[in-house]
């Protein structure tokens, strides 16, 4: 096998004008969040960039800064699910994207982080879906994304809260299309294979003592095993496809996962 490379960020191909769009996504200080809030300003949108990490919002405002629309940064942790319906108020697109990872075999996995997982990556997007649904009924224009994962299609063994809140992000992205679709509201996930984010660096050391092999063979070995193409996705990659989706051109695509895999899913 030859050494994985990435193509570095690609440039935006979806033509987009969402002058006068709000867009709520959250974990917008992250990797795919950071490269989605990006997107979308650059389209136009007013962006109201979510997370707890206050000075990755920061970071984010000025990376945006000069761009077609604007960035409002809302510091937020997602366990405080009031707080994220509220903050759905108002929104015309809303990606769902915030999440964490941890890599235990279940019979290891401290129970409490497992709520924790299920709670930001599961129950918050439910809450903000929820949040935004009367304004976008309103108008009867709604995209909603929802940053799911090859995860969400298939499992992997040692990541069972991950893995258990992915699956249930694609069952509530399902509903909310069949719900959503007389109202001029999709719901879609993006599923991809591994990013390359500091989610998936971080997992390195995890996978190693999991299964119990030098960090170096963790690429190759455990990520990519079952990726035909053998190379990290980037997170512009998602942001694009993510801004495909709020395209016109993608008006009649709902209820759908498009997933970003590198064939791991053709198995
Ligand atoms: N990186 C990958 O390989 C990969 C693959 C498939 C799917 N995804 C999904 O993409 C999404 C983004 O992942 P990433 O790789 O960019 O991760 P990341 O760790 O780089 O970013 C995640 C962001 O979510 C934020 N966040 C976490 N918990 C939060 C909370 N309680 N409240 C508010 N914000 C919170 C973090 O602060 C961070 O900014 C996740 O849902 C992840 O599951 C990632």
């Amino acid at each position: 096998m030859t050494t994985p490379t990435t193509p570095g960020p690609v440039p935006p191909s979806v033509e987009l004008d969402l002058g006068g769009r709000t867009a709520l996504v959250t974990g917008a200080a992250g990797g795919i969040g950071r490269a989605c809030a990006l997107r979308l300003v650059a389209a136009g949108a007013k962006v109201r960039a979510v997370d707890r990490d206050g000075a990755g919002l920061d970071a984010l405002a000025a990376q945006g800064a000069g761009l077609a629309g604007s960035i409002e940064p809302l510091v937020l942790d997602l366990t405080d699910l009031e707080a994220a319906e509220q903050a759905a108020t108002g929104t015309d697109i809303l990606v769902n994207n915030a999440g964490l990872q941890l890599v235990r075999p279940i019979e290891e996995f401290p129970p409490e982080v497992f709520h924790t997982v299920l709670t930001v990556m599961l129950e918050a997007p439910f809450r903000l879906i929820r949040g935004s649904l009367p304004h976008m009924y309103g108008q009867g224009w709604g995209r909603i994304v929802n940053i799911s994962s090859v995860h969400g299609l298939r499992a992997s063994a040692y990541k069972s809260a991950y893995v258990a809140a992915k699956h249930g992000l694609e069952g509530l992205s399902k509903t909310a299309a069949l719900e959503g679709a007389q109202h001029g509201v999709t719901s879609n996930c993006v599923s991809p294979g591994y990013v390359r984010t500091p989610l998936v660096e971080r997992q390195i050391a995890d996978q190693a003592a999991a299964h119990g092999i030098p960090e170096e063979r963790v690429l190759t070995e455990v990520l990519l095993k079952d990726s035909a193409l053998k190379r990290l996705v980037e997170p512009s990659e998602v942001a694009e496809a993510v801004a495909y989706l709020c395209a016109p051109q993608a008006s009649f695509i709902t209820g759908t996962s498009l997933a970003l895999d590198g064939g791991w899913t053709a198995h």
